[in-house]
């Protein structure tokens, strides 16, 4: 074991420099025009897992973008473990605020920044580099590994699911394990426990054929913006909770105990506020911001178009206006259920003087696991040795929607074994990855 660490230490430049290669490619999940570029990632995840000596590599076409396989079964006797990552990364936008740009990861102070530094190709590269280190210097592993990667995580994983559960068979095993999450602080190693769902909605809202002159046809038909607006007010009261009938129906409630631990967390509530730049803080009050971020569900406008956004003034009544609400969920909410209350209540409320139209994006099962079993101990051990600290328990309050299907179709634990920081800038301008915790 010794020499596979001294190995994994004298290449952490070389390491470095190819985790760079990953990154430059543009695999933007999200967008049509990046498809080839999603394709290009894939197959160089192909080659480089063969390079790391995993064997049997495929590239799997889908309906959407492709998945990559592949294993190393010669483990006799030992356990089996199924590795799932995401090579699709998040758009870019807004560019003119990243300080390096986004497909040329740059170094800074023992970070590395890049689109997918961290969310998820760095904490994907991790395991292809440990495997790397121990067939090089041993030949083998020191257990079975099969890894699956997709290139649609942030658009839904809605090919991996089917997949998975069509698969079942070829992608058996006796746990799963995934980097694609957070420590809860710089140095406080953690393994997750549980992860928010969602169910991502689109409304769209037309009030006349055409744009029309506010001066001409103003008080005589409905702004479709202002109507936007009044909706979304009555979607959630100002203390945040959310009005839509029935929605809180199946939330759990967090055990005392889970409560009590969360306050152990060393939680700096100071430090987030100014980190993040908000003037306060907001939501239900009755609960901890911890349990609001992780145990509680949510409803957020993620967008919102309609109407003159350039410079200056025009005075024009909109025809159109779009908005995108998503809502994380909780234990045991049903992602399906939530959109049909959601699609229910916007329609009851929706005045007749517009065209409304509401679209089901995607959703995400909530998930969330005991941690009294073999893999989660020996997870935590893991971590123990790697930081010289016990790890603690948290849950996301973000989605990983393949979790809950390989829980139901495998049937086996599943470890989330994350890497990210609180401030790696997930999804934003500057996403990086911590290279100590690489
Ligand atoms: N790595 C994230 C999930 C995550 C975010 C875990 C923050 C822990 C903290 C993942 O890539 C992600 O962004 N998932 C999407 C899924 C969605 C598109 C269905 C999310 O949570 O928005
Ligand atoms: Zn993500």
């Amino acid at each position: 074991m010794n020499d596979v660490i001294d190995f994994i230490h004298t290449n952490r430049d070389r390491y470095v420099e190819e985790l760079k290669q990953f990154l430059a490619i543009p695999s933007i999940s999200a967008m049509p025009e990046h498809k080839d570029d999603v394709r290009r990632c894939a197959e160089w995840a192909a080659a480089e897992m063969a390079r790391v000596g995993l064997e049997n590599v495929r590239v799997i076409d889908t309906a959407g973008h492709p998945l990559v396989y592949a294993d190393w079964l010669h483990a006799e006797g030992a356990p089996t473990a199924l590795f799932y990552g995401h090579y699709d990364v998040q758009p870019v936008d807004p560019l003119d605020l990243w300080k390096t740009p986004p497909f040329e990861a740059a170094v800074r102070d023992g970070d590395i920044y890049a689109r997918g530094a961290c969310d998820d190709k760095g904490q994907v590269f991790v395991h292809f580099k440990a495997i790397e280190a121990h067939m090089k210097k041993t030949g083998r592993l020191p257990i079975n590994m099969k890894v699956i990667l997709e290139g649609e995580e942030e658009v839904g994983s809605e090919n991996l699911g089917p997949y998975v559960r069509e698969h079942a068979g070829e992608l058996a095993a006796d746990m799963v394990l995934i980097s694609d999450t957070e420590m809860f602080d710089r140095g406080v190693p953690s393994l997750c426990y549980g992860l928010r769902g969602l169910a991502y909605m689109q409304i769209d809202l037309r009030g006349t054929k055409g744009d029309l002159h506010s001066g001409q046809y103003g008080g005589a038909v409905a702004n479709p913006a202002n109507v936007m607006g009044h909706l979304i007010a009555q979607l959630k009261d100002k203390s945040g909770t959310i009005k839509i009938p029935g929605f809180y129906d199946d939330v759990r409630e967090l055990r005392e105990e889970e409560r009590a631990e969360f306050k152990r967390l060393p939680f700096d509530e100071k430090a987030v506020k100014k980190h993040l730049g908000a003037p306060r803080f907001a939501g239900e009050r009755s609960y901890s911001l911890l349990e609001r971020m992780w145990a509680r569900p949510t409803l957020d406008v993620n967008g919102l178009l309609s109407g003159w956004t350039g410079e200056g003034a025009k005075t024009v009544i909109p025809a159109v206006a779009m908005a995108k609400v998503s809502m994380r969920l909780v234990p045991n909410q049903h992602p399906d259920k939530i959109a049909e209350l959601f699609e229910a209540y916007v329609k009851k409320i929706a005045p007749k003087t517009v065209e409304l139209k509401v679209t089901r994006l995607h959703g995400a099962f909530p998930w969330m696991t005991d941690f009294d079993n073999v893999y989660v101990q020996a997870a935590g051990r893991a971590l123990e040795k790697g930081f010289g600290k016990r790890p603690v328990f948290t849950r996301e309050g973000g989605s990983i929607p393949v979790v809950a299907d390989f829980q139901a179709a495998l049937n086996v634990p599943v470890v989330l074994f994350g890497f990210g920081l609180p401030d790696d800038n997930l999804h934003a301008p500057n996403e990086k990855f911590n290279l100590d915790n690489f």
